[in-house]
C-alpha cells in the first residue's frame, strides 16, 4: 500500500485498520467490554450515545445492541468500513470527519471519547448530555 492510500484517515489507515480488531484482541474480550457498555447503557438511559472515535464498533456495536441508539464519528473510512461489515454495522449512523469540525445532528444524552477531543468540539456536548473525558 502507497501512503497516499493512507491519506486522509489519520493514523488509522488501511493498514493499521486491516490489523486493528486483532492487535487489540484483549480490548475486544467480552469481560472488558461488558462492564463498559453497562456503565454506559446506564448514563445514556433513554437518550442516544455519540462515540467519538467509534472505529470498528468494538463499543458501539454492543452498547447498541442494548437497545441505546448509537451514532458516532470518525475520521478514518477503513475503520468504518470494519465497522460497516459487522452484524448491526449497518445500523450505525457513523459522520465521517474530524471532532474538531464534525456536525452531528440529532440529541444524546451521552458522548463518550476514545481519543482526546479538542476544546472547540465539546460545544457539541451541551445541555443535558454528559460528556466523559
Ligand atoms: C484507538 S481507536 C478506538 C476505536 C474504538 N472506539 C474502540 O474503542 O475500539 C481511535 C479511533 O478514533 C479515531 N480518531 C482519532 N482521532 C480522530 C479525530 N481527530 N477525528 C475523528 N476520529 C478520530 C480513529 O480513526 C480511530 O478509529
Amino acid at each position: 500500500m502507497s501512503a497516499d492510500e493512507d491519506h486522509g484517515d489519520g493514523f488509522f489507515g488501511e493498514r493499521a485498520a486491516s490489523v486493528y480488531d486483532e492487535r487489540a484482541a484483549d480490548m475486544f474480550d467480552p469481560a472488558a467490554v461488558r462492564p463498559v457498555v453497562q456503565m454506559l447503557a446506564d448514563l445514556a438511559g433513554q437518550g442516544g450515545a455519540l462515540e467519538f472515535g467509534i472505529g470498528t464498533g468494538r463499543i458501539a456495536l454492543p452498547l447498541a445492541e442494548r437497545g441505546v441508539r448509537v451514532a458516532g464519528i470518525d475520521n478514518s473510512e477503513a475503520m468504518v468500513a470494519r465497522l460497516r461489515a459487522k452484524p448491526g454495522g449497518e445500523h450505525i449512523d457513523v459522520t465521517i470527519g474530524d471532532f474538531a469540525r464534525a456536525r452531528v445532528d440529532g440529541e444524546f444524552s451521552l458522548s463518550s471519547p476514545s481519543a482526546p477531543i479538542p476544546k472547540e468540539s465539546r460545544s457539541t456536548s451541551s445541555g443535558n448530555c454528559r460528556l466523559l473525558v
